[in-house]
């Protein structure tokens, strides 16, 4: 009986949402919060939607007779992997689908050259907490997760290791903390201990290009403390997908063989490096700017009270920005407010606590293309939202 009314009760309600899209009527919201940030006239996140049209303007500014890469043969490829060899002051570098294949496989050719079944990291590298064990079970070997989860790490968690490892990644800027970065001094400390030590030091990039203004550094300075090093076209650049992995001649050869023996020597790439290519010429020169953006707008939100963004000064591109209101609670409020205000700040919450959330900032084209009165405005009224929630 209870399954026949739950059944009834929700027939009705995608019967009045079907009507409330056929004859345009203003009704009780139903957005999910994706949806309303889509449907919002301004973001302030990202460099805008991932739609066919993202790919017609990369191509239309392509000679139609560029001819394709084959089996990782040919211009478009080989060009292109040694224009970023060249930026990331490397001696070689290949093009892979998936910044996923292209580690695990670096730390697969560490391990073996050292017979050392062990790497080490953050316990909130991309490598543990999203990529389904791949490490382990695609490769036999052992992660050892160093520091706590909220900071980043530093040459004495390297020191303190207990356990023998052939490679210590370092993922730079560390997304899942808001972006965090550790000063340049300790990269320089880590990347001596380690060349002492005989451990490889491999770089994860995926937002390199984001924190080259910070550390007021170019990518060949900082890549040169590194071994190996893996960049993303999809990220801060704005491409399809893609990744590349750079490093001495002999480990890129080696690691051209298991991108082969991981199906990752597809027929052809070059849609992504095409796409890769296009927006890494567009938007390397713009990373200052989405930083001084990112400092900016973390700071609109600390003079919004019960909001704070962590870290506090962003260090790239990104941060995080907390509330002390739990997710199912503020999801409805925001859906609200971006519908009302025209202002999207996200389209993705995430639980802290039970009494807290957070979402992720990554500041792009987007921008400065929002009116800052209407910003401020819907900040202000996020504000008052926060404080009837919270009966303040
Ligand atoms: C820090 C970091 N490393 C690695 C990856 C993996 O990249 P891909 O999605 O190309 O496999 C990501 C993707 O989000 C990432 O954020």
């Amino acid at each position: 009986m209870e399954k026949a009314l739950f059944h009834i009760k929700r027939n009705y309600v995608s019967f009045i949402e079907l009507i409330v899209r056929e004859k345009g009527v203003l009704f009780v919201s139903k957005k999910t919060l994706i949806e309303a940030f889509k449907n919002t006239s301004y973001q302030l996140v990202g460099h805008g939607n991932r739609n066919v049209q993202v790919l017609k303007e990369v191509f239309e500014k392509i000679d139609g007779y560029v001819e394709s890469d084959i089996y990782g043969t040919g211009k478009v490829i080989e060009n292109f992997q040694a224009k970023i060899a060249s930026f990331l002051g490397k001696e070689e570098a290949v093009f892979f689908p998936s910044g996923t294949m292209a580690q695990q496989i670096a730390l697969r050719i560490w391990c073996d050259e050292r017979d050392v079944q062990a790497v080490a990291y953050h316990p909130l590298s991309h490598l543990e907490i999203h990529e389904e064990d791949g490490l382990r079970k695609l490769h036999g070997i052992t992660p050892i997760l160093l520091a706590e989860k909220d900071r980043v790490i530093e040459l004495e968690d390297v020191k303190k290791l207990e356990d023998d490892i052939a490679c210590l990644l370092l993922e730079l800027p560390q997304r899942e903390i808001g972006g965090q970065l550790p000063s340049f001094e300790t990269l320089e400390d880590i990347s001596k201990y380690c060349k002492d030590n005989g451990i490889k030091l491999h770089l994860d990039g995926a937002r390199l290009y984001e924190i080259l203004p910070y550390y007021e550094k170019s990518a060949e300075e900082i890549c040169a403390l590194f071994d190996s090093v893996y960049i993303s076209f999809y990220k801060g650049i704005g491409g399809i997908a893609g990744a590349i992995l750079a490093g001495p001649k002999d480990f890129i050869q080696e690691s051209k063989v298991w991108k082969r023996r991981h199906g990752g020597d597809l027929i052809s790439l070059y849609p992504y490096i095409l796409s890769a290519d296009y927006n890494f010429d567009l938007r390397l020169h713009k990373m200052k700017q989405y930083y001084e953006n990112a400092k900016e707008l973390a700071e609109l939100y600390n003079s919004v009270e019960m909001i704070t963004t962590k870290p506090l000064v962003p260090v790239s591109n990104m941060f995080h920005v907390h509330i002390d209101l739990p997710k199912r609670e503020l999801e409805p409020l925001l859906v609200e407010l971006f519908e009302k205000t025209g202002i999207g700040l996200t389209s993705h919450l995430k639980d802290v606590t039970d009494e807290a959330c957070y979402y992720e900032v990554s500041i792009g084209d987007n921008y400065p293309l929002v009116p800052k009165d209407q910003l401020q405005k819907a900040l202000n009224e996020l504000h008052e939202k926060i404080q009837t929630t919270k009966g303040e």
